[in-house]
């Protein structure tokens, strides 16, 4: 019943945003089209039978299959939508060229706002159907449906909050995820950590999660925010440090302390005192409070020290960061590994197109292998399935002299992960990660590594310490301490080598 509730609300959202378009909704144009035709045929049962109701019928039809963008504006009701998008039948031109719409409603009894009203209730009734009759939501409603829901989920909580008082409290946190598979166990750890010391003295906490470009830190973490964000009355904010965005400078400390000042209620003139001065003034705000703090995409602890809350707080941090921020001091921290094979088949299983056969998990698992598991290779190879097989994919990516060859859009976002990694490494890490890129593979350990380099093995070890401090060098084996550079960076690894 409460499923139908929300299903009948979420239809009528469906409705205001125009058949969906615009709300990513009913993105599928077929699934769009059936609902049309099944509202016209609930609309013609109204209708007496002849060749006005056809022509209506006809030119109904065609003005909802019209986008929805060629309306000057999306209204918040319904009706009124509907209104706006019928309203230019009563002056199109019509099949048999002579009567103008008004004329042909004129004749069968109607005008448009009947004829607006019988089709919102016979569009309802189908989208309704739709979703309900077919033995669960379909994919393209369900991932529309889930995200409404959500939206409404978080305006209560933010009425809930605003109601105990704690109106006017900062939130700038993004949004949970719009997709998300996986991740149940990193999140069910982060919610341990996350419990605040018991007792007298102070109860801040910093959580950190670490992991390599690409991999889902920031994804991971909105998607923990928003779980715990109404424990955290007094702000909720969220910081992009930009620490490893390519094409962007890393913001200051500076910078980002005078932004959060001023968003908690500081005067701009803020922006003069120095660092120190900063820092103190926004410890002191944040003393006694309860607030959610995110610092994603960290550089390094020394950005982030100045930010942290000070003993009487009552707040939560949660930094990312590809660099192990071990200078912290927090012993709360949570890698962020590749996705395993279910999480990667869940994911890819979302761009396969609905009609045609479902391939079985084989082929997809493949796919996965040669994506490395990274999500952000994943995301980006996925939306070709939509219309390559994956025997296709999966033969085109062996070809390549490495999988993501020449498939731009996936090259280039995880190209570009790389190399901003790379370009944060000191000269001598450099070329520690160029000499991994000359081993021969597939894993090594600090003593291969040293017979290869002519070092002594301590200084080998030292040096893979360091590359996994920025998430460069994947653990093979915790016990046997084998590592190896990412399948889907050895490329550019070797290209630097080569040079
Ligand atoms: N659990 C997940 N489910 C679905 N998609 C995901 C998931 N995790 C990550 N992704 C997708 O993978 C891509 C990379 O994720 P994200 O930006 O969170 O990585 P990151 O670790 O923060 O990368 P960076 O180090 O560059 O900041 C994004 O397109 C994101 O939507
Ligand atoms: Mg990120």
């Amino acid at each position: 019943m409460v499923l139908e509730i929300f299903v009948g609300l979420f239809v009528e959202q469906m409705l205001s945003a125009g058949l969906g378009q615009g709300r990513g909704a009913l993105t599928k144009r077929r699934e769009a089209n059936a609902l049309v035709d099944e509202t016209m045929a609930r609309v013609r049962e109204e209708l007496p039978e002849g060749p006005d109701a056809n022509s209506i019928i006809d030119a109904l039809s065609r003005q909802l299959r019209a986008p929805a963008a060629d309306l000057p504006h999306l209204p918040a009701q319904p009706l009124e939508a509907l209104r706006l998008q019928l309203e230019p039948l009563l002056v199109q031109p019509f099949t048999d060229g002579r009567d103008t719409g008004a004329q042909i409603l004129d004749r069968l009894g109607l005008d448009l706002d009947r004829l607006v009203a019988m089709t919102h209730s016979a569009l309802l009734a189908s989208a309704r159907q739709l979703v309900l009759e077919q033995g669960g939501l379909p994919e393209f409603v369900r991932q529309g449906f889930e995200q409404w829901v959500r939206d409404q989920l978080a305006e209560i909580r933010r009425h809930l909050v605003a109601g105990n008082g704690a109106s006017g409290a900062v939130d700038t946190l993004v949004g949970p995820p719009e997709l998300m598979v996986g991740r149940q166990e990193e999140l069910a750890r982060l919610e341990q950590l996350s419990v605040q010391p018991e007792g007298t003295g102070g109860s801040s906490v910093v959580l950190t999660l670490h992991g390599m470009g690409g991999v889902g830190k920031t994804t991971l973490a909105s998607a923990f925010a928003a779980r715990i964000s109404e424990r955290f009355p007094d702000g909720r904010l969220w910081v992009d440090f930009h620490g490893f965005t390519p094409g962007e400078e890393p913001r200051s400390t500076d910078d980002v302390l005078a932004g959060l000042l001023r968003q908690v209620g500081h005067p701009p003139d803020v922006q003069t005192r120095n660092l120190a001065e900063k820092s103190e003034l926004w410890r002191a705000w944040l003393a006694d409070r309860a607030v959610l703090l995110v610092l994603d995409n960290a550089l390094s602890e020394h950005r982030v020290e100045p930010l942290l809350p000070g003993a009487s707080s009552r707040s939560l941090v949660l930094v990312t960061s590809r660099k192990r921020l071990d200078g912290l001091g927090t012993r709360r921290s949570v890698d962020v590994d590749t996705f395993s094979t279910a999480a990667a088949i869940s994911l890819l299983r979302r761009y396969l197109p609905d009609h045609g056969e479902h391939p079985s998990d084989e082929p997809l698992t493949e796919i996965s292998e040669l994506c490395g598991h990274l999500p952000l290779a994943l995301c980006a190879v996925g939306p070709l399935l939509d219309t390559v097989q994956p025997a296709d994919l999966i033969d085109r990516m062996h070809r390549a002299a490495y999988p993501l060859q020449d498939l731009d859009d996936a090259e280039r976002p995880v190209r570009a992960a790389f190399e901003v990694s790379y370009q944060h490494l000191g000269h001598r890490q450099q070329q520690s990660m160029r000499l991994c890129g000359a081993h021969p593979g597939p894993d090594f350990d600090a003593a291969s590594l040293a017979a290869l380099w002519g070092i002594q093995r301590s200084d080998a070890a030292v040096r893979i310490a360091e590359l996994r401090k920025y998430s460069l060098l994947v653990t093979v084996d915790h016990v046997g301490r084998r590592f190896a550079v990412h399948d889907l960076f050895l490329p550019y690894v070797r290209e630097l080598a080569a040079v």
